[in-house]
């Protein structure tokens, strides 16, 4: 079982977009490749600096922050 640990970024205030469609070349973030897919990325407010864990095997529960999920069983 291959076990994909999320991105731990230290992110800055803003607003972020993070992939949901893991098409992007630029990921965690979306770079716009999601375009015909129907899918569309996470939009999210950072309110002060600090370290996030953005998931990076497309099953937490809390997307686009990791839930840990990517350490269950598939
Ligand atoms: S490139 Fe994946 S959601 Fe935008």
């Amino acid at each position: 079982m291959e076990e994909k640990g999320p991105y731990i970024i230290t992110e800055q205030p803003g607003i972020k977009q993070y992939c949901s469609c893991g098409r992007s070349q630029k990921l965690p973030y979306c770079d716009g490749s999601h375009k015909g897919s129907g899918l569309h990325p996470a939009k999210v407010e950072i309110d002060e600096e600090k370290i996030v864990a953005i998931c990076a095997c497309g099953r937490s529960q809390n997307f686009p922050f990791c839930d840990g999920s990517h350490k269950a069983e598939q």
